[in-house]
């Protein structure tokens, strides 16, 4: 799939312009190109209680889904009001990953990146599953282990 960069940022700009940000008085939006060839978008939307902001790329993530839009992601393009491209924030580099993978592309001021290099050693559902299946099982060996001592 042949990605168009520019166009991709384009409507991270527009989305940039609808943004909600009173608050910080830093518009950003983001935009992306989905797997079944969809472009979705989505801004920041502040709030007079600071910490329920919700950054551009949340909104983005819950335009995915909501919009029945074929996943995961490929690639996106995150921009400040000025046009120019900015990092996503750690929190959204978790949400991305969900929705776009480790190979996720990531526009950056020079050239795509993927996620996996914003995001090395992530934690993931894998993670999740696996560790919830070793506790279980040392679960299981302590009960075995203290019905035998007592009988
Ligand atoms: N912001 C985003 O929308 N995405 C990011 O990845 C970084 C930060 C927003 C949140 C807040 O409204 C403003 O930028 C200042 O932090």
């Amino acid at each position: 799939m042949t990605i168009d960069w520019p166009a991709l940022r384009a409507a991270a700009a527009v989305a940039a312009g609808r943004a909600y940000a009173p608050y910080s008085g830093l518009r950003v939006g983001a935009a992306a190109l989905a797997a079944g060839g969809d472009v979705i978008s989505g801004c920041n939307v502040e709030n007079a209680s600071y910490g329920l902001t919700l950054c551009a790329e949340c909104g983005l993530v819950s335009a995915l889904h909501a919009t029945g839009a074929q996943g995961p992601l490929q690639a996106v393009a995150v921009v400040a009001g000025d046009g120019e491209p900015l990092l996503p924030c750690g929190r959204c580099r978790q949400l991305l990953l969900e929705a776009g993978g480790p190979g996720l592309l990531v526009d950056t001021a020079s050239g795509p990146v993927e996620l996996s290099a914003l995001l090395p050693s992530a934690f993931d559902g894998t993670d999740l599953a696996q560790r919830r299946e070793t506790e279980r099982r040392d679960t299981e060996r302590r009960e075995t282990r203290e019905t035998r001592e007592t009988g």
